[in-house]
C-alpha cells in the first residue's frame, strides 16, 4: 500500500503492558486504509509498519479459528469480519473482549473458558459400543437438525463478553459452553448427557442465566446460544424431575 496516497483512519487501541503499565492506556495510531481492509488487517498494519509491540491473537484470517475476537467501539466482534469501510470516519476503539482478565495488549486469558469447556465434555460419548463392521452412525435430517446449528461454535467467546451474567460472576458456566454441552446432549448418538447433567445444574449452571439474548446478538456464526440455553433449562428442569419422581433412575 502507498501511504502517501492512501486514506487515513484513526485506530485507538487500549494497550497493556504489565512490564510498563499498571493500567490500559489508550493508544492512537493514523492508519493507511483501503476499503477491503477489515479492523484485523488495520492492527497488522500497525504492527508491521508502526509498533511491533502490539500484541493480538489471530490466525485463519475468515472468521473459523476464534481468536480474534475484541471489542470494536464498545461491541464485541471478530476483527477479521469486520471492516474499516464500515466504522468511518472513525476513529475506531479497539480493547481487549471484556469480562476476561487481559494478558497483554488485546490478548486475554482464556484458560476459565478452557476449564469450563472441558467439564462439559464436549465430544461424542457413544451410546452403544459399537465394532466397525456395523458401519457408520446413521442419522435423519431431522436428528441431524436438532443439533447442527450449535456446533458452529468456533469457541470465539463475543457471547462472553457481551453477557452481563458473565460479567457479575466470572464462575457462570456461560452461553458458548452451555451451547456445545447441548449440541452433543441434542446428538442422537450420544449418551452422555448424564455426565453433563452436573455442570448443567451447578450454581454456576444454566439457571444462573438471566435470559438477556445479547450472546445471539453478537454470535458470528449464527449459534444462537440463547436457544441452547432455553433448551438446556427444560433439560435441566426434567433431569430434576426425573430424580424427584425416581430417585434411583428408576432401577432397583
Ligand atoms: Fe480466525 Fe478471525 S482470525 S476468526
Amino acid at each position: 500500500m502507498s501511504s502517501a496516497s492512501a486514506k487515513t483512519i484513526e485506530i485507538r487501541v487500549l494497550r497493556y503492558r504489565p512490564e510498563q503499565e499498571s493500567e490500559p492506556v489508550w493508544q492512537s495510531y493514523s492508519v493507511p486504509y483501503t476499503d477491503d481492509m477489515s479492523v484485523l488487517q488495520g492492527l497488522q498494519y500497525i504492527k508491521d509498519e508502526m509498533d511491533g509491540s502490539l500484541s493480538f491473537r489471530w490466525s485463519c484470517r475468515m472468521a473459523i479459528c476464534g481468536s480474534c475476537g475484541m471489542m470494536v467501539n464498545g461491541k464485541p466482534h471478530l476483527s477479521c469480519q469486520t471492516f474499516l469501510r464500515d466504522l468511518l470516519p472513525g476513529p475506531v476503539r479497539i480493547e481487549a473482549l471484556q469480562h476476561f482478565p487481559i494478558e497483554r495488549d488485546l490478548i486475554v486469558d482464556v484458560g476459565q473458558f478452557v476449564r469450563k469447556l472441558e467439564s462439559v465434555k464436549p465430544w461424542l460419548i457413544p451410546k452403544e459400543k459399537r465394532d466397525l463392521s456395523q458401519g457408520e452412525y446413521l442419522q435423519t435430517p431431522h436428528e441431524l437438525e436438532r443439533f447442527e446449528q450449535f456446533s458452529s461454535c468456533i469457541n470465539c467467546m463475543l457471547c462472553y463478553s457481551a453477557c452481563p451474567q458473565f460479567g457479575l460472576d466470572s464462575d457462570f458456566i456461560g452461553p458458548g459452553v452451555l451451547a456445545l454441552l447441548h449440541r452433543y446432549n441434542a446428538d442422537s448418538r450420544d449418551g452422555g448427557a448424564a455426565e453433563r447433567m452436573p455442570a448443567l445444574n451447578a450454581a454456576e449452571g444454566v439457571w444462573s442465566c438471566a435470559a438477556v439474548g445479547y450472546c445471539s446478538e453478537v454470535c458470528p456464526k449464527h449459534v444462537d446460544p440463547a436457544n441452547a440455553v432455553n433448551q438446556n433449562k427444560v433439560n435441566s428442569a426434567r433431569d430434576y424431575f426425573l430424580r424427584f419422581l425416581m430417585p434411583r433412575g428408576g432401577r432397583e
